[in-house]
């Protein structure tokens, strides 16, 4: 029995059982099994969850872009390692193969170096779903410095906050980028935002859509003439399992990003196990997960998991919609994708065109199917099993978070029987538990409560970066020794999980995380308001959208609503991203608050998904006459 390779129900169990029993051992075999290590570990895990501390595999050393490149030389060298698949379907498909991807990577790696980026340095990438992004993701590994992709749909000041606070000294972007018939200007963003980061020495920009952008002359260099002078020879730094490998920022509960500190041994080992196994990955399958590389699930899942197996990973450029709804099947009969891992998101908005723009193409190269990032109702779930999958794919429910580094309740295809709306069990390693409100565990089945793990896995994120004490008060102080996820689950009569949704101030839009106080933050900052609160309500294509609650400051002015309205989403625009904007903005003379002065979100989620039968007591409210004024004028 191989200890990197579920193959069916029964060794599931028994893996498990073996991982939970004796963690060490079943971490340090899976460990063994497969990867390049320069020096083994002097000890397996020590962890202390009222610190927090975690370490895997200490004294180990290696680097992750070995495992992820020169492994694969002699054996897959000339198989495809990255399948870009760009915007324009007229434009050729990229099939980049292990060893041109290697030398790639140490080019770009070189440049990096020439331009005096150490181990340690932190350098964001500001890019588009091309290769280049990948490749800096991987250069960057190569010599030891710390990445942090900052998604291409964000803001000048989302990425200046990012760029400070983790003290970049180097940013890597594009002229622009295309996004299905549009281009944006990234480097004009890159430029507005970069005019209050004193940290940052250079911009290296890569040239993906052949504007005339303005280059500021010291600081400014484009990538090609850089890369085409630089030795294809790079030695990898090599690195504690402990050193840090990348930050990725992701939403807190109050303003400020939370920079997530994943190291490098555990994650390594921790996305590549998940990988193969959730997956299922063979030798000659074509893997494609359609999320951003500017997310978590692209680092661990398109990027390092499947280049730790050799896999080959396909990178798309544009959109679902573009040139029509059709892309995806358009994009899966053509390269014969076996492996489709998408957004709920994603398949509901497909779902609602025309069934001919599926049943045009040729799917039946699919075989495992998989979804992440927010719940998935039971009629996605359905339609997706049934058009995209044709009832023979197991659809993996995919449940994790950034902070967790990797998958950890997911079915493992054609071993656990799959369930619809359900993440099912968790993975090898992990053991999840749900606490009731006095911090109680909730023993047995058929039980509801708040999701926490109660042991340390490999991928788990080790710190916010730069600040240690929100890390132990995010995750660790809510419940005794525990991780506490922030989810909602039940857990059903046989034990599977099912996560019904955030229990914090996080709402989740298209898969997207967005906590409500940084959108909030936004909105106070228009002169007109004096206060405002977020929640989310029920929308059938993103899951959730965004309603605002907005209390106006009593200045005697009349001003026009719909032009508040508007002035207040492009400020969220133009802060955090245009995927934060509300969806419904209603202007009230008061927010429902407790005698402590907290806002009762519980009550305005209710209004804004129409939902007032029962509002529960309210008298105990420090004003319970505005709900009723609210209530009037709900939209
Ligand atoms: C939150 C984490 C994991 C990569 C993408 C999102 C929600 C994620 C599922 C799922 C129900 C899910 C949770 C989680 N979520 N996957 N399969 N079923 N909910 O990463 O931005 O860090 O968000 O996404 O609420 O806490 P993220």
């Amino acid at each position: 029995m191989s200890n990197y390779h579920i193959k069916h129900l029964e060794e599931y169990f028994q893996v498990y059982r073996k991982s939970v029993r004796y963690p060490e051992v079943f971490w340090e075999e899976v460990a063994e099994e497969h990867f390049l290590w320069r020096k083994k570990w002097d000890k397996v895990l020590e962890w202390d969850f009222t610190k927090p501390e975690i370490k895997w595999f200490q004294g180990a050393k290696l680097n992750i872009t070995e495992n992820c490149l020169d492994k694969h030389l002699y054996v897959r060298g000339d198989k495809t390692a990255i399948l870009f698949e760009p915007n324009n379907p007229n434009e050729e498909a990229q099939h980049i193969t292990y060893k041109q991807l290697h030398e790639k990577v140490c080019k770009f790696a070189n440049v990096l170096k020439s331009k005096g980026i150490q181990k340690g340095d932190r350098v964001i990438i500001y890019l588009p779903m091309i290769p280049e992004l990948a490749v800096s993701v991987l250069a960057c590994a190569r010599i030891g410095a710390i990445h942090s992709v900052v998604f291409a749909g964000f803001s000048s000041t989302a990425l200046s906050t990012r760029v400070n606070d983790c003290q970049a000294k180097m940013v890597i972007t594009s002229d622009g980028s295309y996004r299905g018939a549009k281009t944006i200007d990234l480097k004009g963003i890159v430029d507005e935002g970069l005019e209050d980061c004193p940290t940052v020495e250079n911009v290296l920009v890569a040239k993906r859509i052949n504007t005339n952008i303005e280059m500021k002359s010291g600081r400014d260099y484009w990538l090609q003439p850089l890369l085409d002078e630089a030795s294809a020879e790079c030695n990898p730094e090599i690195m504690d399992a402990e050193d840090p490998l990348f930050i990725l920022y992701t939403s807190g509960s109050t303003g400020r990003p939370k920079g997530m500190l994943h190291t490098t041994g555990g994650y390594m080992v921790y996305t590549a196990y998940t990988f193969k196994n959730v997956f299922q990955y063979k030798e000659n399958d074509i893997y494609w997960c359609t999320a951003d590389i500017g997310w978590i699930t692209g680092h661990s899942y398109i990027v390092y998991g499947p280049l730790a197996n050799g896999a080959t990973t396909v990178m798309f450029e544009g959109v679902p919609s573009y040139p029509d709804y059709g892309r995806f099947w358009d994009i899966v009969e053509k390269h014969k994708i076996t492996q489709f891992y998408t957004a709920p998101t994603a398949i509901r908005a497909l779902a609602k065109e025309n069934l001919d723009f599926v049943n045009k193409y040729e799917l039946s190269s699919l075989r495992v199917l998989g979804t992440v990032g927010e719940p998935i109702n039971e009629e996605a779930w359905h339609w997706y099993n049934d058009n995209i999958g044709d009832k023979k794919c197991p659809i993996v429910d995919t449940w994790w978070q950034t902070e967790t580094g990797g998958i950890l309740i997911s079915p493992v295809p054609f071993s656990t029987p799959t369930k619809p709306t359900y993440a099912t069990l968790p993975l090898p390693g992990i053991q999840p538990t749900l606490m009731d409100e006095n911090g109680k565990e909730i023993k047995g089945n058929s039980v509801e409560g708040r999701l926490c793990i109660k042991f340390p896995w490999p991928s788990i994120a080790r710190t916010i970066w730069g600040d240690h004490e929100r890390y132990k008060n995010t995750y660790f102080s809510a419940f005794d020794n525990k991780y506490f996820t922030g989810d909602g689950a039940l857990r059903d009569e046989v034990g599977y999980y099912r996560i019904t949704g955030r229990v914090d101030d996080v709402i989740i839009v298209s898969g997207h995380n967005l906590g409500t106080a940084p959108i909030e933050d936004s909105i106070n900052e228009h002169p007109a308001v004096a206060e405002s609160a977020i929640v989310g309500f029920p929308h059938d294509v993103k899951g959730n959208a965004l309603y605002g609650y907005v209390i106006l400051k009593e200045t005697g002015e009349v001003r026009d609503r719909d032009n508040l309205r508007k002035e207040i989403n492009q400020l969220i625009t133009d802060h955090i991203g245009p995927i934060a904007k509300l969806n419904k903005i209603q202007f009230v003379p008061g927010l429902p608050k407790t005698r402590s002065g907290k806002i009762m979100r519980r009550i305005l989620r209710k209004i804004a998904s129409k939902d007032t039968s029962n509002l529960g007591d309210t008298s105990t409210l420090l004003n319970p006459e505005v709900v009723e004024l609210i209530m009037k004028e709900a939209l």
